[in-house]
């Protein structure tokens, strides 16, 4: 028998031009531990560089969660790992930590991440899930509770920036959304399910869209919308002609972030968790969550507020924590950041 021929190596994807400009081109930033010169240039450029994700109030958040070697901590929101490695570090030697994400094609690759740095694959749980179901996990992974808990809500930079996920209106692409795209309806499915006045709450409750009926009900007569750029364009239509081109293109923005909320019913999710939070955590138990809109951050303002207030936490945020003014300089998208921590009773 003839051994089979050796697999030619994959090309390098080709561009036009002098810079790659479309995301799967952008090879030199998907490689960053390959091209870490070029990687860092983009950082310092403001960018975020294609398929990676920049942690935000990384310092911030470890002054509020204070991890200790030994302990046992949870990321809620894996993403691509960052804010994991800070807090895995910081609990060595001897600690463990939890970590879950719902979305299946970025998870395995923070793991691998993670493991590339060298920590000991035992003091790694890592589980695709929805966070709103972590009590269940951590009854069974750390049953005497958890000391640290961070929930670094909705999406990660890889997701927004590639087009094939659906989360952008800069490329055409299907109308998708999912984080978990195993799972659920597309946003396009789910608007075809969807009535105006259903879509416009929506446009109303989770973006705050000044204009939601107009462009809620102008959605509905418009199905169905099976691509990001159409949906974009009939955002774009639908609004009053005062509407300058800038302020419509916030619109178009609002109009993405409040379906998207609809599609993974994000706010479900951090209802149900913040319910049985008190119960995965160890008396003294520190926990710190990174909201990026005004619903998800009253969600847990009033969460810890109640706790304060009946004895489950000893202490939480007075004034909500925002990213430093260079680092909302040098990364754009931590500018809506609203970090929060609360801390539980120790007498629990
Ligand atoms: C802002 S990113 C987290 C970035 C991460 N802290 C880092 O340093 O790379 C948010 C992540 O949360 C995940 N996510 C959002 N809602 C979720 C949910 N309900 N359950 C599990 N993961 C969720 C998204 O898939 C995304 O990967």
């Amino acid at each position: 028998m003839r051994e089979p021929l050796p697999e030619k190596p994959k090309r390098r994807v080709r561009y036009s031009g002098k810079n790659p400009r479309q995301f799967h081109e952008k090879y030199k930033e998907h490689a960053p531990e390959r091209f870490a010169d070029d990687v860092a240039k983009v950082i310092a450029s403001g960018k975020t560089p294609a398929g990676t994700h920049r942690p935000i109030m990384v310092r911030e958040i470890q002054e509020a969660l204070k991890p200790l070697p030994g302990e046992i901590v949870v990321d809620c929101t894996l993403g691509y790992g960052g804010h994991a490695a800070e807090l895995l570090r910081a609990v060595q030697p001897g600690g463990k930590l939890i970590a879950v994400d719902a979305d299946p094609l970025e998870l395995p690759r923070a793991e691998a991440r993670l493991l590339g740095v060298g920590f000991p694959a035992e003091s790694l749980v890592i589980r695709r899930m929805n966070y709103a179901g972590i009590a269940q996990l951590l009854g069974q992974e750390a049953p005497g509770g958890a000391d640290v808990l961070l929930a670094d809500l909705g999406l990660s930079s890889m997701q927004i920036d590639n087009p094939a996920r659906g989360f952008t209106f800069k490329t055409d692409a299907p109308l998708d959304m999912r984080m978990n795209p195993e799972r659920g309806l597309s946003a396009a499915e789910l608007l075809s399910r969807t009535t105006a006045k259903e879509l416009t709450s929506w446009l109303t409750e989770y973006a705050d869209e000044p204009n939601a009926g107009l462009v809620g009900t102008a959605i509905i007569q418009s199905l169905p919308v099976s691509t990001t750029t159409s949906l974009a364009q009939i955002v774009r239509s639908a609004l009053p002609p005062t509407v300058k081109p800038e302020a419509a293109e916030d619109s178009v923005r609002r109009v993405f972030q409040a379906i998207r909320i609809a599609v993974n019913d994000e706010l479900g999710a951090l209802k149900m968790f913040l319910r049985n939070l008190p119960g995965c955590m160890k008396p003294g138990g520190r926990i710190a969550i990174l909201t990026f809109h005004s619903g998800e951050d009253r969600l847990v303002k009033h969460a810890f507020k109640a706790g304060l207030q009946d004895g489950t936490y000893s202490a939480i945020t007075d004034i909500v924590i925002r990213a430093s003014p260079e680092e909302q300089h040098a990364n754009s998208r931590s500018r809506p950041a609203k970090l929060r921590w609360a801390v539980l009773n120790p007498t629990d």
